[in-house]
């Protein structure tokens, strides 16, 4: 670090929310809070590539008129990530930010969860986040400039629901990974953030046996806000941590919540 003290230029307020000229990758980014934070970082100006299993309602954005492009991606595999970085410099020339949003929560109690059932969750939620962070930080280093990594933990890395052990083990490595990447990557800019999500009204989240179990667990009683997320409010969290706003901030977890941890129960 210099000995000498330098002032950072102020940054005029126009500027705080200004993503235009910086390429954005959206993991599953077709459907619930993906598809909100690739809407709201292509209304911020980035152009945005999502990498998917499916195209689902991505479609929305390009009719929409925002730059937006899909690319098949499966995050646990090496390949389809490595070729989604790829693809994104391809098409829009550089890499600034990616989100690690794709995730998926099927539930099992203990006695149920065999050896496939861990090892295919965890592919994808755990293994998938890595590979992601590995491959932009690869690109942004190339490129030699500042770069944001957003992935999505949960809730449930910070406090246990029934059946949730390995989800919640998935989520809490996405706490883990955050901060230690966090570490390695700020010597070249690259700042490194997590997202804990509550309760959010998602495609995934609606499921009718996800929908009993929070029944069951009386979640909305339990949130101060009386009421679930929209994907949108979440996609605004996450578009303060990509953005000039959030410069000085790193390794750090946002939850967006409506104070649900606050309940403890
Ligand atoms: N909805 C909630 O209440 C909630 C709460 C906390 C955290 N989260 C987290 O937020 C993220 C998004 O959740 P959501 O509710 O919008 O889910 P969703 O099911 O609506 O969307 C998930 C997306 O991930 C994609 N996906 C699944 N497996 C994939 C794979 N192997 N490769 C590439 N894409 C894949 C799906 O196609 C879909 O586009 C997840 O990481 C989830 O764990 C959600």
């Amino acid at each position: 670090m210099s000995t000498q003290y330098q002032a950072r230029p102020y940054r005029p307020f126009a500027q705080l929310l200004d993503l235009s000229g910086k390429t954005a990758v959206v993991t599953g980014g077709g459907s619930g809070i993906g598809l909100a934070i690739s809407r709201r970082l292509a209304e911020a100006g980035a152009k945005v590539l999502i990498g998917s299993l499916a195209p689902e309602r991505s479609g929305e954005l390009v009719e929409a008129g925002f730059a937006v492009e899909f690319v098949r991606t499966d995050v646990s595999q090496p390949a389809d990530i490595q070729r989604l970085a790829d693809m994104a410099v391809e098409r829009f020339g550089r890499l600034d930010i990616w989100i690690n949003n794709a995730g998926v929560y099927p539930l099992k109690p203990i006695d149920e969860v065999d050896a496939d059932f861990w090892d295919r969750l965890h592919a994808i939620n755990t293994r998938g986040v890595f590979l992601g962070a590995q491959a932009a930080q690869r690109q942004m280093r190339r490129q030699q400039s500042a770069g944001a990594i957003i992935n999505l933990s949960s809730i449930c890395g910070h406090r246990s629901m029934a059946n949730h052990c390995t989800y919640d083990a998935s989520k809490g490595a996405v706490l883990a990974m955050t901060r230690s990447l966090a570490k390695d990557l700020s010597a070249f800019g690259i700042r490194v953030n997590s997202i804990s999500p509550g309760l959010t009204a998602t495609p995934g989240n609606l499921e009718p046996e996800l929908l009993e179990q929070h029944r069951q667990n009386n979640v909305l009683d339990n949130i101060p806000l009386g009421r679930a997320a929209e994907p949108w409010e979440i996609a605004d969290a996450v578009l303060y941590l990509v953005s000039p706003l959030s410069s000085y901030v790193t390794g750090t977890d946002l939850l967006v919540d409506g104070g649900w941890l606050l309940h403890g129960s």
